[in-house]
């Protein structure tokens, strides 16, 4: 798909998706009325962007249920919704990114299910509705590596198909992914993206797609 330039230029058109920029008015008042994140929930984090262009190729059923974990403000959901007509849960341990979240669904006309929550404490009946576990930018503390590794091999264990992950290539995610390699049959793609910017990101991925 074509990116078109977006004449607000508060706003990215990305694959037909309006992404709101820091610039954003309605972000600026957010982050005004914040005292501000704790786990770095407060941009959209381009690994999101290479997953959308990913997710371009993908064939999921409409309706899958998707869960986005350490969503932030949400975009890779905001796409699958819109384009895949997936019924999208973002959950996040932050709740000062709900609003970011809110408010990038309403820009672009979608709804989508917030859940305030940590990932450890998702058991296998939580995940068992879920079609598809993506999460971008997740990885990026060496302690994040095991409850990562022990939540997909849950989400496996409870029935979910799909996994996805995209990171920039940081070594708590490369240590996931030697994991993910070893013991539940997964793979890493590399992908990279020429627009809004050049960016190069990798795709661990578990699963038929
Ligand atoms: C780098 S940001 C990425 C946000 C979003 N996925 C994106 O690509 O724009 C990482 C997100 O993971 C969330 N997070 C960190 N630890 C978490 C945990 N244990 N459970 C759920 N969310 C978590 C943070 O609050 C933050 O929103």
């Amino acid at each position: 798909m074509l990116n078109r330039p977006n004449h607000n230029s508060h706003l990215i058109d990305y694959m037909g998706i309006n992404v709101l920029k820091a610039s954003h008015p309605q972000v600026r008042k957010l982050k005004r009325q914040q005292q501000g994140h704790s786990a770095h929930g407060n941009k959209v984090w381009r690994s999101s962007f290479v997953l959308m262009d990913y997710l371009s190729t993908w064939e999921i059923p409409p309706g899958s249920k998707v869960l986005d974990v350490g969503c932030g403000w949400g975009l890779a959901g905001v796409y699958l919704t819109k384009h895949y007509q997936a019924e999208v849960t973002g959950l996040d341990i932050d709740d000062s990114v709900e609003p970011f979240f809110k408010l990038q669904a309403e820009i672009n006309q979608c709804t989508i299910k917030f859940e305030q929550r940590s990932f450890e404490s998702l058991n296998k009946h939580d995940l068992a509705p879920y079609h598809t576990l993506m999460g971008t930018d997740i990885c990026f503390w060496d302690e994040l590596t095991t409850p990562l590794f022990n939540l997909l091999r849950r989400a496996l264990d409870a029935g979910c198909q799909n996994i996805l992950i995209a990171d920039p290539g940081r070594p708590p995610f490369w240590a996931l992914a030697d994991l993910c390699v070893a013991k539940l049959d997964g793979e890493v793609v590399s992908r990279t993206i020429q627009q809004p910017w050049k960016s190069e990101k990798y795709i661990l991925r578990i699963g038929d797609q």
